[in-house]
């Protein structure tokens, strides 16, 4: 059965521009900001260990699917079943996936607000601190104070919006074509920088020699979130990505080529965030706040530091924006494509929401952050919604789609969809469909329960 392709529906225009795309949804602050710190509070090595194994086991298989159902349909998260002729009840992957995205997007937009504002201060040389503490010091009391965030965050929303407002996946294109391989030299630089570093091997032992005593259910339920999030996984992003492939695009091809690429990212940020940690004679554990400190810190050893923070900032701001342009797509292709709404109506109402999730997980850093929910128990809204959408929402996503591809979606669908009709070979189809069918839905069941303390 050949694809259904739908003339209308933009396609990626190159095989380059497919895997820049690709990549500059799932490279951005979850490989730079969210993984080192990930890393240092759960045991470096141990993490990184599992992680992987999380990525190759679960996480490539699923994006295979995620590409194949998205291309096979030509449509979002809910025309894909629909067109799939899924019951009623698979719907709820999709909603799933808004709810998931949602979240994300304010959480995120924090993050990337705190960019801008390091952006900016190294424009105007407001990072010329002599010595980690100060850059510590700096680091809290701008995101604990109550409007600066917020106004970043703001600022932030409103640049995502008039991007996704005007569909420009041609733009999307052009930007990571040259965003990603920038951003790959520069961290090559800072890494070769921090590699030299007094102690550096400290931090490299820390990163990459697994303690295996230190793998504990709470570390393997983070590993598996982090390969979702950074993969950009079990929310219907990649689904609809796959929906703009052409149809000789080689899927399982350019999800191994985006896994590899989105882990090598995360594992350079290692490399530079690491050595330093210990070459500063710091602790790993430092939390969200972990790479806003370290970075700016080695900047400023750096001969020409102001340059390159501006740079690395910059390229920041735009691997985010990639990554978060992509994250709206979900909830805006539902609104548009399912509730017939105008793109207008529909960035808007995504833009409304994601301020208010947006201002309150910037405040959980000052004004709400000892939140009590009626004495019962502490909210914190940017570590309540960074949890329950990485840990939770994106793997049980991932799950079910794993099922929906393993057991639901005909198998020769799926065959003709990633041998692209039997142009090609794919050596790997069985193993893929062992993965989805038992390997991925068990491990994924068993990492919830072991998180649940059922173990
Ligand atoms: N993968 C992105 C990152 O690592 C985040 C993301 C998650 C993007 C989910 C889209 C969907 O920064």
């Amino acid at each position: 059965m050949a694809d259904s392709i739908n003339n209308n529906r933009a396609q990626f225009a190159t095989r380059l521009g497919i895997i820049a795309t690709t990549v500059g949804s799932a490279v951005g602050l979850g490989n730079i900001w969210r993984f080192p710190y990930e890393a240092g509070n759960n045991g470096g090595g141990a993490f990184l260990l599992c992680y992987i194994l999380c990525i190759v086991i679960l996480g490539i298989p699923v994006l295979c699917a995620e590409f194949a159902i998205g291309r096979s349909t030509q449509s979002n998260i809910f025309g894909a079943f629909r067109a799939l002729k899924a019951s009623g009840k698979w719907h709820w992957v999709g909603y799933i996936g808004i709810l998931a995205s949602i979240m994300i997007l304010s959480f995120y937009s924090v993050v990337a607000g705190w960019t801008m504002e390091y952006l900016y201060q190294s424009i105007v040389g407001g990072l010329n601190f002599k010595n980690i503490d100060a850059f510590h010091s700096h680091f809290s009391t701008f995101s604990t104070s109550n409007w600066r965030p917020i106004m970043w965050t703001v600022l932030f929303l409103l640049c995502n919006y008039i991007i996704v407002v005007r569909g420009v996946k041609k733009g999307i294109e052009k930007m990571s074509n040259i965003m990603i391989p920038a951003l790959f030299v520069l961290l090559i630089i800072f890494c070769i920088n921090s590699l030299m570093m007094p102690n550096a091997s400290e931090g490299l032992t820390f990163l990459f020699t697994p303690d295996f005593s230190k793998i504990t259910p709470k570390v393997v339920v983070s590993a598996l979130g982090q390969a979702f999030f950074s993969l950009s996984l079990g929310l219907g992003t990649m689904m609809t990505y796959g929906s703009y492939f052409s149809k000789d695009t080689h899927i399982v091809r350019s999800a191994t080529i985006t896994a590899s690429l989105d882990t090598l990212v995360a594992i350079l940020a290692g490399l530079i965030i690491f050595p330093a940690v210990f070459s500063f004679g710091m602790s790993p554990v430092q939390g969200p706040a972990l790479v806003f400190e370290v970075l700016p810190s080695i900047f400023a050893q750096m001969p020409g530091g102001q340059i390159w923070s501006i740079l690395f900032f910059f390229l920041l701001f735009l691997a985010s924006l990639s990554s978060t342009i992509s994250m709206s797509e979900v909830s805006i292709a539902f609104l548009s494509e399912e509730k017939k709404m105008s793109r207008t109506k529909a960035s808007t109402l995504n833009l409304a929401v994601a301020l208010v999730g947006g201002v309150l997980s910037a405040l959980s850093f000052g004004y709400l952050s000892n939140l009590n929910f009626f004495g019962l128990f502490d909210i914190n809204f940017f570590n309540f919604f960074d949890f329950t959408s990485s840990n939770i929402l994106l793997p049980l996503g991932g799950m079910l789609i794993s099922i929906f591809a393993g057991w639901i979606l005909e198998r020769s669908r799926l065959k003709d969809t990633l041998t692209n009709g039997g142009k090609i070979g794919v050596r790997t189809f069985s193993l893929l469909v062992l993965c989805l069918k038992y390997l991925a839905p068990i491990c994924i069941m068993l990492i919830f329960l072991l998180g649940l303390g059922i173990f």
